[in-house]
């Protein structure tokens, strides 16, 4: 390998070029075997590119694509609902192709035995988006994104690699939508126009083969339903999983945790979720409890629930180096843990200390991991959040320096894994790792509770870990800038398939401060995944920190998401038909809107819902692009004309949002916890004289909806009237009020039932 250490290895890995012009490639060195098949998923077209090595003799194994589980779920775009898939199981026939030229005009190549590249073209009016965790703006065009999974505790702008990598780039030119699914968990480099040449090229470290998929010619809607029908989609979660989550590191004791749960109830704050950080173990062991601080831990557990909360624990991969702690021994003993390339035990540093580090990839490993989360069952424990899991290593920087242009022999690769097939050094595939293990933690949770929906958090992920996870974005700061960047970085997540996103609310790291608090809410309110958690060398963050301007305004903005929730589980069922994110782009429903393309600092919250949140210290009024349409300010007031800038102010307690003319939107009364859910009432609000809508109802919990236990009505509004058209009628609610709401007046309706 290049350790590219003195400044001229470095001045000669910059010669290599990884994108540009054909003179200046490497030579070409490939002898092996590749082919190009094309099939129609989910009515776009795409072309799969595959290459493997000489002496193997087929296309590699994939780890994200599931082809076999997801068919047709096409959207009815008419009435803005989307309908099942009458036949999910339909698997797409690929036909082998030849094609003169590939899409893009796609060059690839082997440039050494580690090394292969990617060429293709960007043209120059061209918008770069999705590539998952990316810390950019929305457009990730002019500069280089290195995909290999890494924990970074800052997160400056020129920091590149994070914790998750997720291959797959949106191409928008001239309207239409494309895309490049490079499915290889080595680590990756794409090259975006850097030299404004209008190329862009890809460098993937690896001696194994790959696999390309080219989606061409399509609509973002489109696409996102054919990448995520090739790579999953997320299952609907637990509703109790959408409301606020309280997280700090760490509540030391269950006295504290107690305490802060109950001020949530004494101030009236909605809150479904206590977050239990690495201190409730003992020393850092996973699956233990600390006996003197958290002594009557199951006993916490229940007085938590009785209150109506779920408590949601932290399991990160190390285990601590200690013969006389269970899982360490038993690990041992079955040899799961990871190796050098020598055949030693691999250790490395974590919270723990010393800590050794299953090996996910395996499948027996996974199945052991899986059935440990007994004890978390046990425990009554509602959800697991899987963290550290790149793997991060303690005081150890990036184990690949950001330069190399070749990859380590495996005995500089940490260590090995194996992956069924045979042994693998950890680099060419330790992008899978934290997608593992969440895998591991969510069939876990599946198998040991099958009448619940799990619920795991991850920090580390690759493509397809919408299947099993949802995810946060890991160390941000509390600093307006991340509270700006939330935005762009969670739509790229979003336009990556994994719809399940947030950042810690209030910033992780640094000292929050009131204003940026309050402001912080009023976007995070519409964060699919929302959580307030915090570094435990800043200062405390709960919604009652601060003064009692800003404990009002939060709690106003946690409100207003606990009588979103309806529309908020309506929008997860549009992912888990469609592929849809949550958080969207103006341009996902204003396709020709040339001017809303590059917006980053607003976003769409589903069809109806644009939020343009005030980003900025001292800020009160900022100017609103308002797409085509007429549009209601959020909390009331005169609507404005779309297709047109607007200047507008939020006060610190206002939502900063936007009511599309003609929608209908559900709304269930205010909550403390989604435990009170079912039995509340629900008001379907009208915006303008003509509107559709959508309501979906369902026990919120079990598996039943995906066996037609789930109510569905169509909402309309027309001539001064009212009307819902049962679609489907399969789950047996307990009985509550229902009214609808136009211009100010409330009326009472009756649901039709089966
Ligand atoms: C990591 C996580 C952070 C967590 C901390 C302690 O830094 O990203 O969220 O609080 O570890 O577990």
């Amino acid at each position: 390998m290049k350790q590219l250490e003195s400044p001229t290895d470095w001045l000669e890995a910059r010669k290599i070029k990884t994108r540009g012009r054909e003179d200046q490639r490497p030579a070409n060195i490939f002898q092996g075997g590749w082919q190009v098949e094309t099939a129609e998923v989910q009515g776009v077209q795409v072309v799969k590119l595959s290459a493997w090595l000489k002496g193997t003799d087929s296309a590699p194994q994939s780890y994200a694509v599931v082809e076999a589980d997801f068919g047709d779920g096409a959207s009815d775009s008419e009435n803005g609902s989307a309908v099942l898939s009458a036949d999910a199981n339909a698997a797409y026939s690929w036909t082998k192709a030849t094609l003169e030229k590939l899409p893009f005009n796609m060059e690839w190549q082997q440039s050494s035995e580690s090394r292969w590249n990617f060429y293709f073209n960007l043209p120059v009016e061209s918008v770069c988006m999705g590539l998952g965790e990316r810390l950019s703006g929305f457009n990730l065009r002019g500069r280089v994104h290195t995909l290999f999974n890494y924990s970074d505790d800052v997160h400056v702008p020129t920091l590149d690699p994070l914790y998750k990598s997720i291959p797959f780039l949106i191409i928008r030119h001239q309207s239409q939508y494309h895309g490049i699914f490079l499915d290889s968990p080595a680590r990756q480099r794409w090259s975006l126009d850097v030299d404004l040449d209008e190329t862009a090229g890809i460098e993937l470290l690896s001696r194994r083969g790959w696999t390309m998929y080219m989606f061409s010619n399509t609509s973002l809607p489109d696409l996102l339903a054919s990448y995520t029908a090739l790579t999953g989609r997320s299952k609907l979660p637990p509703t109790w999983a959408l409301g606020h989550h309280q997280s700090r590191w760490s509540y030391p004791d269950e006295k504290t945790v107690l305490e802060v749960a109950q001020e949530f109830r004494a101030r009236k704050i909605p809150c479904d979720a206590i977050v239990l950080d690495i201190d409730y173990m003992d020393e850092y062991r996973v699956f233990t409890l600390s006996p003197d601080r958290f002594a009557n831990f199951k006993d916490m557990v229940s007085r938590l629930q009785d209150n109506k909360f779920r408590v949601v624990a932290i399991v990160d991969p190390g285990v601590k180096k200690d013969a006389k702690y269970f899982v360490y021994r038993d690990g041992k003993k079955h040899d799961y843990f990871c190796k050098k390339a020598d055949g030693k035990t691999f250790y490395g540093k974590v919270w723990p200390g010393q800590s050794v580090f299953p090996d996910f990839l395996r499948e027996d490993v996974r199945l052991w991991w899986a059935a440990l989360h007994g004890f978390f069952i046990e425990n009554n424990i509602s959800g697991i959040w899987n963290d550290m899991n790149e793997p991060c290593l303690l005081g150890q920087g990036c184990p690949l320096p950001l330069d190399a242009i070749e990859l380590p022999k495996e005995h500089h690769q940490l260590f090995m894994q194996h992956d069924g097939e045979g042994d693998v050094g950890h680099f060419e595939v330790r992008n899978l790792y934290g997608f593992q293990m969440s895998r591991s933690t969510y069939e876990g949770l599946r198998a040991l509770r099958p009448d619940e929906r799990p619920f795991v958090l991850t920090r580390a992920g690759y493509a397809g870990v919408q299947r099993y996870a949802a995810v946060w974005l890991g160390d941000n700061m509390s600093w307006w800038e991340h509270l700006a960047l939330s935005v762009p970085m969670l739509l790229n997540v979003g336009l990556s398939g994994v719809p399940f996103c947030g950042v810690d609310v209030g910033g992780f790291g640094d000292d929050c401060t009131p204003e940026l608090l309050a402001r912080w809410y009023a976007v995070g309110m519409f964060y699919p995944f929302f959580r307030n958690h915090c570094s435990k060398v800043g200062a405390e963050q709960e919604p009652w920190a601060f003064s009692q301007r800003v404990e009002d305004s939060v709690r106003h903005f946690i409100e207003t998401r606990y009588q979103l929730l309806p529309y908020i589980r309506n929008l997860f069922w549009e992912h888990a038909r469609t592929g849809a994110p949550i958080m969207r782009p103006m341009i996902w429903d204003y396709p020709e809107d040339h001017f809303a393309a590059e917006i980053d600092d607003q976003f769409l919250f589903g069809r109806d819902i644009l939020v343009t949140p005030i980003l900025k210290r001292g800020q009160r009024e900022r100017s609103v692009y308002l797409p085509e349409g007429i549009w209601h300010p959020y909390e009331g007031g005169a609507p404005l004309l779309g297709g047109q800038l607007h200047k507008v102010a939020f006060e610190l307690d206002e939502v900063p949002a936007f009511v599309r003319d003609g929608a209908i939107i559900p709304f269930v009364d205010t909550i403390q916890s989604t435990d009170d859910y079912e039995l509340t009432p629900i008001t379907f609000k009208v915006w303008g004289d003509q509107a559709i809508g959508l309501y979906l109802d369902d026990d919120g919990i079990s598996f039943e909806y995906e066996e037609e236990g789930y109510n569905e009505w169509l909402l309309r509004f027309e001539d001064g009237e009212f009307r819902s058209d049962l679609v489907n009628f399969g789950y047996i609610a307990p009985e509550r009020d229902y009214f609808y709401e136009h211009n100010g007046k409330k009326q009472r309706v009756v649901l039709q039932r089966g």
